[in-house]
């Protein structure tokens, strides 16, 4: 083909006739004429008085209209019409000189790091500009008007900077098309007055500002909008009538404002929906129950709102449906009732946190594009049933807090799940006994499980041994159940993991120096190849403090190991200074004996210490006041002797950290002693000067962030008060 093509083009260029090549040498004299003229001088001097500090080869002696990022108009004197600089490096201002410009069309600036304000008159100087992307800056200040006049302004797109200030209306001409000022501070209302013309405008996001107000009706004007974003503001009142005017939107995203009232049976009208993102509001009322009229819709995120009553069983003709979140809501029915079997590409099911009954839905198990499913939080009855493993892609399986019975058969039917990387089943199979291995058959199973956590469901039995051959885990919690028997070593050497929780079970024995050995946990290499990708969606894990936490990533889970609250006797094994980068070490609540290990000190990263409630004996070491991070500490009710080490993190230590000890003394036990004298004798003028330093610590205390990650990836979930994550975007 290519050898054919070829000869072609040398048999045309061959045959060529002597008219043709005068004609072409024409063209080629006429070409120099326009191309060599120079362009026009005070845009020139203008371009160079930008001084954008970037590598261009904006030199005074070529024609600026072939400079890097310029295009002049041909036909118009060869002034500038175009600068399109993305992604070069830009820094500095943008000088008001740029005005002179006055025949720009197109100024693309984004994606550099330009910094301060724009010029007052930047808009209103520019008459025939059609575009400015200014987006992916540095820019500070305000929103610069634009000229009342005519205005050809088609897309303005400041998002992605640090302005503020608010937005005058005027600025939404009739010519514009798109508007994105999303992820600034900007405040005030949505700037869209009653009765002008936006009938050009198809995307509009003003998503990650400081807008507030209502949604005003004269949205209803933008008859072309196709997408409509203002999520994360402060937005307050219902959704205006006059949305339903918008017969092509496509997306509705105004998740994390106050918006309120029903979502109205109207919204079913809009039947190009394909993103309906509403999530974090106070929505109050039913789904609407024509729901699967939006034949189109693929993502539909409700929750944390205030919806009330069934799943629409029409949403099952929503055939393109991949996404339905409608965690934390007061949903009620059985699930079961609902036909999932026709929703084929739904790959993120998420009904966590509202009062569902009954038992599994079936039909859910034909749904072979699912990955992630969290029913957690309802009252769902049963079994899990075998037809699950049909589900090859399914990765997460949160089905927490329900009444979920016959443990040894989740067990045994879920280890088939090749993908399976994270199942949170606590507080189910309340008071049933663990399998032991015979039971479970097969040893190889759970082949990915990363998370795995069944907490709080007073389990008996032994901490299972099929775990052991789970090298992928990463994360286990088997906290607050009625587990016997002792530590098995081989967890400590697991490659993978680097969270265990254990605590509130009936574990004897020592402290198994082979759990000294976790790797994750000893070197940084081995931290480093943990596989901590986001997971399908969040795990909750509920702290000893009252606020809950939420976890996208397994990387932001601390390094820890939890034993408290068992029956685990013996010394702390001095091996216990080689878990390098554990972050929480909790012993508290057992029998341990003998002295802290000065090792202890070698736990650099150590943020959170409890050894309280146990027997230890000897002194503190004062080594431990090299740990930097320790903001929690506890030593309570042992029976320690001597000095309270003081300095770095010690000295924000109170009373309780060390209490129930009645052989320590120092600061801030209220105890005085100094090491040279066993029965100090201090001198009136020492105590009051010791008393004096001691209120002057004491007033500044700094209480540390209290790291509160106590117990059970999904136990006792409320995540109703969950504080809303990341209002904005982190910029660079
Ligand atoms: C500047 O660089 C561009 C390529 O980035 C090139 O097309 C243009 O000819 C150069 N102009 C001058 C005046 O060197
Ligand atoms: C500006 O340039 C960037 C980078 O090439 C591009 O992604 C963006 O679409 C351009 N803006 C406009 C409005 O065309
Ligand atoms: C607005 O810009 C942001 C980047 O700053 C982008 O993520 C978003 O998709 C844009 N909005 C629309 C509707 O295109
Ligand atoms: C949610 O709705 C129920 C009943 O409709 C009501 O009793 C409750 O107060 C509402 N909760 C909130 C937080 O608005
Ligand atoms: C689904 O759509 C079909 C045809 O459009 C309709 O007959 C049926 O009633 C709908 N199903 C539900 C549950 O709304
Ligand atoms: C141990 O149990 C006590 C009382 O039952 C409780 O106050 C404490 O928080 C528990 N400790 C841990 C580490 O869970
Ligand atoms: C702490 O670790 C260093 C090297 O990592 C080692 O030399 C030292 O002996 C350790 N100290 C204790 C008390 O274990």
């Amino acid at each position: 083909m290519v050898m054919v093509m070829k000869i072609d083009t040398n048999r045309f260029m061959e045959n060529i006739s002597a008219t043709q090549l005068l004609l072409l040498s024409g063209l080629l004299f006429l070409l120099p004429c326009s191309a060599y003229a120079s362009c026009d001088e005070l845009d020139r001097d203008t371009l160079l008085s930008l001084s954008f500090k970037a590598p261009l080869n904006w030199s005074a002696s070529t024609d600026c209209c072939l400079w890097d990022g310029i295009t002049c108009d041909p036909l118009d004197h060869r002034r500038v019409i175009r600068l399109w600089l993305p992604k070069r490096g830009l820094s500095g201002f943008v000088s008001s000189a740029i005005t002179n410009l006055t025949r720009l069309t197109h100024l693309n600036l984004s994606h550099n790091s330009l910094l301060g304000s724009l010029p007052d008159d930047l808009l209103s100087s520019l008459p025939s500009l059609q575009v400015i992307d200014l987006s992916f800056n540095r820019l500070n200040g305000r929103f610069p008007p634009s000229s009342n006049g005519s205005s050809h302004l088609q897309i303005i797109n400041l998002s992605s900077n640090f302005f503020n200030g608010t937005i005058p209306s005027s600025v939404l001409v009739p010519s514009i098309s798109i508007f994105n000022v999303s992820n600034n501070s900007f405040s005030g209302s949505i700037p869209m007055s009653n009765g002008s013309n936006h009938a050009s405008l198809t995307f509009f996001d003003l998503s990650f500002n400081d807008f507030t107000d209502t949604i005003p009706p004269g949205i209803g004007s933008c008859s072309k909008l196709q997408v409509f974003r203002a999520g994360f503001n402060g937005l307050s009142g219902s959704l205006p009538n006059e949305i339903l005017n918008l017969a092509d939107l496509q997306q509705l995203s105004l998740p994390v404002n106050s918006l309120s009232g029903h979502i109205g049976d109207g919204i079913v009208k809009l039947t190009n929906l394909k993103i309906i993102e509403l999530y974090s509001n106070l929505f109050s009322g039913k789904i609407p129950s024509h729901i699967g009229n939006l034949s189109m819709l693929e993502k539909l995120l409700l929750h944390i709102n205030n919806f009330t009553g069934p799943v629409p069983s029409s949403l099952t003709n929503c055939t393109n449906l991949s996404t339905l979140n409608l965690r934390i809501n007061n949903l009620t029915g059985e699930l079961s009732a609902f036909n999932f079997s026709t929703l084929q590409h739904l790959a993120t099911l998420d009904l966590g946190n509202n009062n569902f009954n009954g038992e599994l839905p079936q039909s859910l198990y034909s749904c072979k594009s699912l990955t992630a499913i969290r029913f957690a939080s309802n009252q769902l009855t049963g079994e899990i049933s075998p037809e699950i493993v049909a589900l090859e892609s399914l990765s997460y399986l949160s089905i927490s807090t329900n009444n979920l019975t016959n443990v040894a058969g989740a067990f045994r039917i879920l280890k088939v799940c090749k993908n399976l990387t994270t199942l949170v089943l606590s507080k189910n199979f309340l008071n049933e006994p663990l399998p032991d291995d015979k039971s479970l058959g097969d040893p190889v199973g759970f082949q990915s499980l990363k998370v795995f956590a069944i907490a709080g469901c007073q389990l008996t039995g032994q901490v299972p041994t099929m775990l052991a051959k789970v090298i992928t885990l990463e994360v286990l919690d088997l906290s607050f159940n009625l587990i016997t028997g002792s530590i098995p070593g081989w967890m400590g050497s697991l490659p993978n993991l680097f969270y265990v929780d254990l605590s509130n079970n009936l574990l004897g024995g020592g402290f198994p120096i082979a759990f000294c050995g976790m790797p994750v946990l000893i070197t940084k290499e081995a931290g480093d190849m943990v596989d901590r990708s986001y997971l399908e969606l969040p795990v909750f894990v509920m702290p000893n403090s009252a606020t809950n936490q939420q976890y996208n990533q397994l990387s932001n889970l601390p390094p820890a190991i939890y034993l408290g609250n068992n029956s685990l006797t013996g010394s702390i094994p001095s091996e216990i200074g080689r878990l390098k980068y554990i972050h929480v070490l909790d012993l508290s609540y057992n029998n341990f004996t003998g002295n802290i290990p000065e090792q202890i000190s070698n736990l650099t990263n150590l943020e959170k210490l409890d050894l309280s409630f146990n027997h230890l004996s000897g002194g503190i070491p004062a080594s431990l006041g090299r740990l930097h991070f320790l903001s929690s500490f506890s030593v309570a009710y042992n029976g320690l002797q001597g000095l309270v080490p003081s300095g770095g993190q010690f000295d924000t230590f109170t009373n309780s950290s060390f209490e129930g000890n009645p052989g320590l003394c120092g600061f801030p036990t209220g105890k005085l002693s100094f090491p040279e004298s066993p029965l100090p004798v201090v001198s009136t003028a020492q105590k009051s000067n010791t008393q004096g330093i001691f209120k002057a610590l004491l007033f500044g205390i700094s209480f540390g962030i209290f790291f509160g990650i106590g117990f059970g990836l999904g136990l006792n979930i409320d995540d109703k008060r969950i504080p809303f994550i990341a209002k904005r975007m982190m910029k660079t």
